[in-house]
């Protein structure tokens, strides 16, 4: 079993003696709920460093009043057992209390990238990603920190905050990993039921099939529109967005030959109140 770790001390002090080892260190931050979305991380982080730290952590800060904080799935015990097959040797899995205490006071907002998709249908959900992806990076304080492109938005807004606030971690974007029928990999699918997961499986196709539609040179927002009425048409129940932007700034694209040529389409819908959000590049048909 890998070594659990639940205090801010004594993570700083194990990475201090990795450090004067001049050992490479790699942080994957989870939620738990492990899958082999996690998996990929891990196994990006495991190539590439010395030392792995997956930390395990439900961030209350990140859940508004009305979404699924109480009823997210945990189950340590199998993200230890899972931990442990994938070869990680510590766990960083503090209690809330040790990363918010009694008199906590501050909250970091990062501009521009959250004023769109996610960040208008999630209020407060990026500051509060913003907030515990810092206190992470700084107690662990790894040379490289994993994170994946299912999460797209997230990871923009993850770059953003360690370019402007100096931290000396390394960003890594990982691709997403996929169910056979292409769904993304995702804790909260656990809340689907085998019908509801193929009506889920319609998100990927629907992106994928307009992604092909704007590289045969259809109009960006008779795309958006055609997505979002094909989503509700599988069975999603409310489509939040359907959204064509560019990958870098994620700002609205109008033509994908445009010289970034970066054009992504994102898309997050409901099905039977669990929220699924997808995306793919526009100009590279995404394969799985
Ligand atoms: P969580 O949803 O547990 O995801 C942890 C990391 O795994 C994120 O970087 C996410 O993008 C990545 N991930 C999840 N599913 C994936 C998939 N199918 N393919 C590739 N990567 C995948 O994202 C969070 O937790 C939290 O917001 C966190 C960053 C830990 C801050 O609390």
């Amino acid at each position: 079993m890998p070594e659990i770790i639940r205090t801010v001390a004594d993570i700083r002090a194990l990475t201090k003696t990795w450090r004067l080892q001049c050992l490479k260190v790699g942080l994957v931050a989870t939620m738990g709920a492990l899958h082999k979305g996690h998996l990929s991380l891990i196994n990006h982080a495991t190539s590439e460093c010395d030392k792995v730290i997956v930390s395990i952590f439900v961030n209350p800060k990140q859940f508004s009043a009305r979404e699924d904080l109480e009823t997210y799935p945990r189950n340590e015990e199998q993200d230890l057992t899972a931990l442990e097959t994938f070869g990680v040797s510590i766990a960083y899995a503090p209690p809330v209390k040790e990363i918010y205490g009694e008199d906590f006071a501050t909250r970091i907002e990062v501009g521009h990238l959250t004023e769109c998709m996610c960040g208008i249908t999630r209020p407060g959900f990026f500051s509060g990603v913003a907030t515990v992806v810092a206190k992470l990076l700084n107690q662990c304080e790894p040379d490289r920190a994993y994170f994946g492109e299912k999460d797209y938005q997230q990871l923009l807004v993850i770059r953003q905050l360690v370019k402007d606030l100096n931290i000396p971690s390394e960003i890594v974007g990982c691709p997403i990993i996929r169910d056979e029928n292409g769904l993304a990999l995702s804790s909260r699918n656990t809340y689907l039921n085998d019908q509801q997961r193929q009506v889920a499986a319609a998100l990927f196709r629907t992106l994928q099939e307009a992604a092909s539609n704007l590289v045969e040179g259809a109009d960006c927002r008779e795309v958006e529109k055609w997505a979002a009425n094909t989503l509700k048409i599988a069975g999603f129940d409310d489509v939040e967005y359907v959204d064509i932007r560019d990958g870098l700034t994620l700002e609205k694209t109008n033509d994908i030959n445009g010289s970034k040529k970066s054009a992504r389409i994102f898309g997050a819908a409901t099905l039977n109140s669990t929220r699924l959000i997808d995306n793919v590049p526009v100009e590279v048909n995404a394969k799985f």
